[in-house]
């Protein structure tokens, strides 16, 4: 009994160590809501984006593999609030970028990042 109560601490702590991708961990956020944004918003258009077999564009980069990495456009870090904020409105997250402001509301694109944060995994 002693010893359950001295490491109950101990496993507590434990439970609060975050995962290795929990910077990428959107509790707030729905990926399965961010899927059918991204098909409504029609990314597909431009990209080809994990789980979505049509339309697979072109004219951006591929968002399979995005998790992984570091940074958005090459420029940005990778990061939630930067993604979120990118995917909505690009030109003014990152002046002088190629990728337009997408018709999506705040909550729409950060379910639309914890899709990609979800799916994007190589
Ligand atoms: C009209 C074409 C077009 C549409 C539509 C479009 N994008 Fe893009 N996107 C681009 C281009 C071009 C870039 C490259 C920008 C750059 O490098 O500056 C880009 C870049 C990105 C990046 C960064 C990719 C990387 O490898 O760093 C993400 C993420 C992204 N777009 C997500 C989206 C999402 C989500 C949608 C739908 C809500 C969307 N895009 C719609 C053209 C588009």
């Amino acid at each position: 009994m002693h010893t359950v109560r001295a490491l109950l601490p101990l496993l507590l702590t434990a439970g609060c160590k975050p995962p290795p991708d929990e910077a990428q961990h959107m509790p707030q956020a729905d990926p399965v809501r961010g899927k059918q944004a991204i098909v409504r918003a029609g990314c597909g258009a431009c990209h080809v984006v994990p789980g979505l077999r049509w339309p697979q564009g072109q004219s951006g980069p591929s968002l399979e593999g995005f998790a992984d990495q570091g940074l958005i456009a090459g420029r940005l870090p990778n990061r939630p609030d930067l993604l979120v904020a990118y995917v909505r409105n690009a030109p003014a997250t990152l002046p002088g970028t190629t990728m337009p402001a997408m018709p999506l509301t705040d909550g729409e694109a950060r379910d639309v990042a914890a899709y990609l944060y979800a799916s994007g995994k190589r």
